[in-house]
């Protein structure tokens, strides 16, 4: 995030002056606020640790907060609303999301683990990915008899698949691949988009992945678009392969990076 130039945080900020139900309500819009929500803003990402520990506690901030880092040329968001983190793979929007979340006391909703763990357990259960119906029904019915929860720790997303934490499993490249694939299915994604709904209907969430302000929330109050160079993005996942023991090469990681932004 602090490296300067790699990344790019384009903001819609769709947050008005309005009241809203409740307690909460946002700031009165000033003349200058009352464009913002039109207006399309582009700013670089500021280094991570200027978000100071006492603004992100204090309760006198929590209904009206506003973010000293993403949201300092943004106005004040609010307790409750639906924060969207869209950008392609390797952008480094997990990243962002998680700063936000903990910088608002959002929760952060990790959705890239959902399709993840689509991929587990399709191979876990010998299913091929390419039979997206089946994959879909099995991850339905797992949802429905609470054999799997996702359930977000401070140390982020645990995956509980029939009595076991497969939250590390999920992260290895094998079920990057599996995701990739299996998140094409419009079976899939119809029954994951549907979860993703569900945990987020409350507000007060921060959901990550590449469809959130498009599809998920496309009414989400703020949707940040996170994007960086495909060299950039390519670079960084080649390294975290390559700590995970995986020999891809750069240019195959760059290729597949390339890849997956077509589909
Ligand atoms: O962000 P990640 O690497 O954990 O995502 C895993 C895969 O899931 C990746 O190929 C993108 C896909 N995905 C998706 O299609 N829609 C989302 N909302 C989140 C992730």
């Amino acid at each position: 995030c602090s490296r300067r130039a790699e990344h790019r945080l384009v903001g819609l900020l769709l947050v008005g002056g309005r009241r809203t139900a409740g307690r909460h309500h946002l700031r009165r819009s000033t003349p200058r606020e009352s464009t913002l929500p039109r207006r399309r803003k582009e700013f670089s990402c500021p280094p991570i640790g200027r978000i100071p520990r006492k603004l992100r506690t204090k309760r006198s901030n929590r209904d009206l907060w506003s973010c000293p880092t993403l949201c300092a040329k943004s106005p004040a968001v609010p307790l409750g609303h639906i924060i969207a983190m869209d950008g392609p793979a390797g952008a480094g929007k997990s990243t962002v999301a998680k700063l936000v979340a903990e910088a608002l006391g959002y929760t952060l909703v990790d959705t890239g683990a959902m399709y993840r763990t689509a991929a587990l357990v399709a191979l876990r259960e010998g299913m091929p990915i390419a039979d997206g119906v089946r994959v879909a029904e099995r991850l339905s019915s797992l949802l429905a008899s609470k054999e799997l929860v996702f359930e977000q720790t401070r140390a982020g997303v645990k995956v509980t698949y029939i009595g076991s934490d497969v939250s590390r499993e999920i992260r290895s490249p094998e079920m990057a691949r599996g995701a990739s694939e299996v998140s094409q299915h419009p079976s899939v994604r119809e029954v994951l988009v549907a979860l993703q709904r569900e945990v987020g209907k409350n507000g007060s969430v921060v959901l990550e992945g590449r469809d959130i302000g498009t599809v998920v929330f496309p009414a989400a109050k703020a949707k940040f678009y996170v994007t960086a160079r495909d060299e950039v993005r390519a670079k960084r996942r080649h390294v975290e392969l390559a700590q995970k023991g995986d020999p891809s090469t750069f240019e195959q990681t760059l290729a597949e990076v390339r890849e997956r932004d077509e589909r």
